[in-house]
C-alpha cells in the first residue's frame, strides 16, 4: 500500500502537468471531511440520490426484476455510511423478500460503523460486510449462483476517466452472471451556477478535504508541503461536463518527500489537479456502456433532474 502510494504520488508530481490520485483523500481525516461535504447545503449530489431512494424504491424494485421467492444477493461497492441503500433495505425486510446484504468497502472502520447501525435499525437484515478492493470481493462470491445486485452510488464512477470507468463496468462484468444487475448512480450535467458551489463550498470544508491530501503525504511520506502555500481551485466545464478540483501553488517553491527522496519544483501559480468529476447525460453514459456487457434497461431521476440512477442487466 505504501509503496504504491509512493509511486502514485512520485509519478503525477513527476508529470509535466502534476496531479495526485483522488482515491489517496481517503484517510480517516478524509473519510470525515467526506461525510460533511454530503450534508453540505451546496452537496445537492447526496440529497438529490437519496430523494431517488426515498420516493421511488417500489419502482427500484420492479427494475431491478428480484422477487420475494428468490435469494438474492445485494452487493454495494462503497458502502459508506449506507445513508441511501437502508431507505431500500428497509423495504426490501418489510416486504419479506429473501436477501443479504454485502457492502464493500476498502474501510474497516466504515464497514464496522455500517454494521453496527444496520444491526439496531434493522435487525432482521442479514449483512455481510467484506473489506478490501471490490473485485477481490467480488471473486469470493462468483462460486454461487444467486442473482445478483451491485450498488455503485454517489456517482463514485465519475472520479474516474470515460476510458477506466468502460473498463471498470466491462471487468465487473466478468465476475456476475448473465441477468445480474448494475444499479449506477451519475450526477448529470448542469449549469455552473448550482455545480460549482458544490465543489467550493462556503464553510471551506471541500477546501480542507482537498488540502487533507497534502497533509497525508506530509505525514505518511514525510514531505514537507506548506499547507498555507496551496489553494483550493475547482474548475467546471458544463460543455464537457467536468468538474476538475486542483492545489494551486501561491509561490515558487520547493518540497522535499523523504520517502521518494526526492524534491519537486512548484512555479507560482502551478496546479496539481487532485480530482475529477464527472457529470453525464444520456449520450456520455450510452457512450461509456456501450463498450460493456451490459445493457441500460431503466433510468430513474430526482424531480428537480440533478441526478440518474441507471438500471443495468449483464448480457
Ligand atoms: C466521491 N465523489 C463522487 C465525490 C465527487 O463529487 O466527486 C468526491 C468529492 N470531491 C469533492 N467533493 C466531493
Amino acid at each position: 500500500m505504501l509503496e504504491k502510494f509512493i509511486k502514485d504520488v512520485d509519478k503525477g508530481l513527476s508529470s509535466y502537468e502534476k496531479s495526485i490520485p483522488s482515491k489517496y483523500f481517503y484517510d480517516k481525516n478524509g473519510d470525515e471531511l467526506f461525510i460533511k461535504i454530503m450534508h453540505l447545503p451546496e452537496y445537492y449530489v447526496t440529497r438529490a440520490e437519496l430523494e431517488i431512494f426515498k420516493h421511488q424504491t417500489k419502482k427500484i424494485i420492479t427494475a431491478l426484476e428480484i422477487n420475494t421467492k428468490t435469494y438474492f444477493q445485494l452487493i454495494e461497492f462503497g458502502a459508506g455510511d449506507g445513508l441511501k441503500t437502508k431507505e431500500l433495505l428497509r423495504v426490501l425486510d418489510k416486504e419479506n423478500y429473501k436477501f443479504e446484504y454485502v457492502p464493500i468497502d476498502i474501510s474497516q472502520n466504515a464497514l464496522n460503523s455500517l454494521q453496527k447501525k444496520l444491526s439496531i435499525e434493522l435487525p432482521n437484515v442479514s449483512i455481510k460486510p467484506k473489506q478490501g478492493d471490490y473485485f477481490e470481493a467480488l471473486k469470493l462470491l462468483k462460486d454461487n449462483h444467486h442473482p445478483k445486485v451491485v450498488l455503485f452510488l454517489g456517482s463514485n464512477i465519475g472520479n474516474m476517466t470515460d476510458e477506466t470507468a468502460s473498463k471498470f463496468i466491462y471487468r465487473l462484468g466478468a465476475f456476475i452472471y448473465p441477468n445480474d444487475k448494475l444499479f449506477l448512480g451519475v450526477d448529470l450535467i448542469k449549469s455552473q451556477s448550482i455545480v460549482l458551489p458544490a465543489y467550493n463550498d462556503s464553510q471551506g470544508i471541500t477546501k480542507d478535504f482537498n488540502l487533507n491530501l497534502l497533509k497525508r503525504i506530509n505525514c505518511e511520506l514525510d514531505a514537507n508541503f506548506e499547507i498555507n502555500n496551496f489553494y483550493h481551485h475547482p474548475e467546471y466545464s458544463e460543455k464537457e461536463g467536468v468538474v476538475r478540483s486542483y492545489l494551486v501553488s501561491t509561490v515558487e517553491q520547493n518540497v522535499s518527500i523523504k520517502k521518494i527522496r526526492k524534491v519537486y519544483k512548484f512555479k507560482k501559480g502551478e496546479k496539481i489537479l487532485t480530482e475529477i468529476s464527472r457529470k453525464y447525460n444520456d449520450e456520455t453514459i450510452n457512450e461509456m456502456i456501450k463498450k460493456t456487457d451490459f445493457k441500460i434497461i431503466e433510468k430513474l431521476s430526482d424531480s428537480k433532474k440533478y441526478f440518474s440512477n441507471y438500471v443495468l442487466v449483464k448480457s
